[in-house]
């Protein structure tokens, strides 16, 4: 079948159209992708090159095309949303409803199975599933309990961005940080996990919305979704922004969706006594955040947390933001700028390099 490979670090993605896929095992379903959209931790593990030859995307959506043996609770011709973190079911990180804790979720970071075998393999040699998923291929395995079962009449190209950005970013306002409504809400960086923040941090009941990019077209598209106050960070001093905004107290909850060290100290600095940071994007791993432990934490008893994929748990959440999203309390569509072709998937990279729109959706199965 047909699959954007990555061969080497920083290479570009080759179409190919021999990757062979194994018959789902016990707990499996395999999914023939329709649609998998593109986001930044695509590009940093294209840059680390991490277990190679790999196939990417970690967004998708599709139907099923076969269930292994113990699946009863997907059949044949399901519509189904892909999630990258498939929690096992049964260990106590599960049994407390936490898929971002449980062992075997977290093998996604290897791109294959808990035991390290993939599903998928090129002339008898093993290809890894990036990020838990490998939804820029026409099909898939994964475990069962990574697919959700989801209406038939919701169109898979717009649910899809629920599978990584609105899982991540309304996640993290819901689940991560637990914003009360009348909060106020700084989120850094507006790519694709911002602005699934800001939507979140609407719906949530948040009332002051202060966003920071420098890519101004990002920036419009946040107050499109509800931001309050609009800061570039290159220009403007975001924490005098913060405080003309909160009236000097700073807010009560700061996003980092840019992955920078910097970002989250601004967060830091720009929350108010006793308010929490949450650490969204992924820093670079030689980035460290320097914190002045006796002020920040000790008289100002502020918190820092990390949140990975909204701290969602795959059959609570993603039924949720479809619900939200049929309601018209969170906005699908207009998080996708732009609609390629699997084949395209190198120009598409090249957009999100450029934040040019804010997430493209690759068609898998034209
Ligand atoms: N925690 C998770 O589970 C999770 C899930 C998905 C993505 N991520 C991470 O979240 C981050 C965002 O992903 P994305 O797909 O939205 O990326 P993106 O590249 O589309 O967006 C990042 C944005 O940050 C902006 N930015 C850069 N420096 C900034 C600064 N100093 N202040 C304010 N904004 C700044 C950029 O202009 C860009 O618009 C990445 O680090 C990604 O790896 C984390
Ligand atoms: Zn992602
Ligand atoms: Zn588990």
């Amino acid at each position: 079948m047909r699959a954007a490979l990555l061969t080497q670090a920083n290479g570009p993605l080759e179409i190919v159209d021999d990757l062979e896929i194994e018959e789902p095992r016990v707990g499996e379903v395999l999914v023939g992708v329709t649609h998998c959209g593109i986001c930044h931790s695509d590009i940093t593990i294209q840059e680390s090159g991490h277990t190679l030859p790999t196939v990417l995307g970690h967004e998708a959506a599709g139907v099923v095309e076969a269930v292994g043996p113990g699946v009863t609770h997907l059949s044949i011709g399901d519509h189904v949303m892909l999630t990258p973190l498939a929690p096992c079911g049964h260990c106590p990180a599960c049994a407390r409803h936490e898929a971002t804790a449980c062992p075997g979720a977290l093998s996604f970071s290897m791109n294959a199975r808990p035991d390290g075998s993939t599903p998928f393999h090129r002339a008898g040699a093993p290809v890894y599933r990036g990020l838990g998923v490998g939804g820029w291929a026409e099909q898939t395995v994964i475990s069962a309990s990574g697919a959700v079962k989801i209406a038939p009449d919701i169109p898979l190209d717009i649910a899809c961005v629920i599978g990584c950005a609105m899982q991540t970013g309304v996640g993290a306002v819901f689940n991560s940080a637990d914003v009360e409504r009348g909060s106020s809400v700084l989120v850094m960086g507006l790519g694709g996990i911002g602005q699934a923040i800001v939507q979140g941090a609407v719906a949530a009941g948040a009332t002051t919305i202060i966003v920071s990019d420098p890519v101004e077209g990002r920036r419009e598209v946040a107050s499109g979704f509800g931001a309050t106050h609009l800061v570039d960070p290159t220009s403007d001093d975001l924490n005098a922004a913060v405080a003309d905004a909160t009236g000097g107290t700073g807010v009560d909850y700061a996003f980092d969706a840019a992955g920078r060290a910097a970002v989250v100290e601004a967060g830091i600095e720009n929350t108010r006594v006793g308010g929490t940071t949450v650490m969204v994007g992924a820093s670079p791993i030689d980035e460290n955040v320097t914190i002045n432990a006796a002020v920040l934490f000790m008289t100002m008893q502020k918190r820092l947390i990390g949140s990975l994929l909204g701290h969602c748990w795959p059959d609570r959440d993603i039924p949720l933001l479809l619900d939200l999203w049929r309601a018209g309390r969170l906005d699908l569509d207009g998080m996708i700028s732009h609609r390629m072709d699997l084949s395209d998937v190198n120009e598409g990279i090249a957009k999100l390099h450029a934040a040019d729109g804010i997430r493209t959706v690759l068609d898998i199965s034209a």
